[in-house]
């Protein structure tokens, strides 16, 4: 694992960017595997910036999304469909035939989850996954459980991830308790992981993840065992990992 210090949420967002970059330019055809939330947001400003620049040119890349919330038309402002529209795709050249989200509208949520791992598998896997940090470690919305879950599948989120989203809501009663995420084992297949943290309120949960048990009860701790992560993370961060481990 690689551990990349930032000063602060800009730095963050501008390391894991040029490793976004990076592999975007050496590999124009690369499948990455994108990220929702409020970390990400800096890392896809600095990319659109960029791409507006000239320096980096998406039309060849596929992505895939990590999850979708169940029951949230794609023209909902909290769906995740709008706002990898709204954050970063409209802005860039990505082709949106190449674009892939799950469809939490899907009548049979089963076969959505089946048709998405197979699209995954056609894609040849995922060259590079961009991952945020949950609070309570999950990892897209793989959330502790007693075991991991391989597999695309439905989830009922954690009432932590509800309280985290619901400021993105009127109220909480509208947040969505289900939602479709990406298993465990096609993002660990992925060929390269991207973490990105910021902030003191993640710094706990990080240092658990990083460096405590293996366990499905912090299903980000999986990570530890791929052979290829880089993780990008500010100084609050990262303040409970022991410097000698960095
Ligand atoms: C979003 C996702 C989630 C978030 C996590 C952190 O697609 O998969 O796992 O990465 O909930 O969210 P933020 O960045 O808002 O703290």
């Amino acid at each position: 694992m690689k551990i990349i210090e930032a000063t602060d949420y800009q730095d963050m967002s501008r390391k894991a960017a040029n490793v976004i970059s990076a592999q975007v330019i050496l590999f124009p055809k690369s499948v990455l595997g994108l990220a929702t939330g409020s970390t990400p947001l800096g890392v896809y400003r600095q990319l659109i910036d960029w791409y507006q620049k000239g320096d980096v040119d998406f039309s060849k890349v596929t992505s895939v999304n990590l999850d979708e919330y169940c029951g949230l038309p794609v023209d909902h402002p909290q769906s995740y469909y709008y706002y990898m529209k709204e954050n970063f795709f409209q802005h860039i050249n990505i082709q949106p035939q190449n674009t892939h989200v799950p469809n939490g509208l899907a009548n049979d949520i089963h076969a959505e989850c089946v048709r998405y791992d197979k699209l995954i598998s056609g894609l040849g896997g995922i060259d590079l996954q961009l991952l945020g940090l949950g609070h309570t470690g999950h990892i897209g919305f793989n959330e502790p459980d007693e075991s991991f879950d391989k597999t695309t599948h439905k989830v009922t989120l954690k009432q932590k991830t509800i309280d985290a989203n619901a400021r993105f809501f009127n109220n909480e009663s509208e947040v969505p308790q289900y939602a479709i995420t990406m298993g465990i084992k096609a993002i660990m297949q992925a060929k390269k992981i991207l973490l990105v943290v910021n902030g003191s309120d993640k710094a706990e949960i990080l240092n658990r993840s990083l460096f405590g048990p293996i366990t499905p009860s912090v299903p980000a701790s999986i990570l530890q065992l791929h052979p290829n992560l880089i993780v990008v993370a500010d100084e609050q961060a990262l303040t409970k990992i022991d410097p000698k481990l960095m």
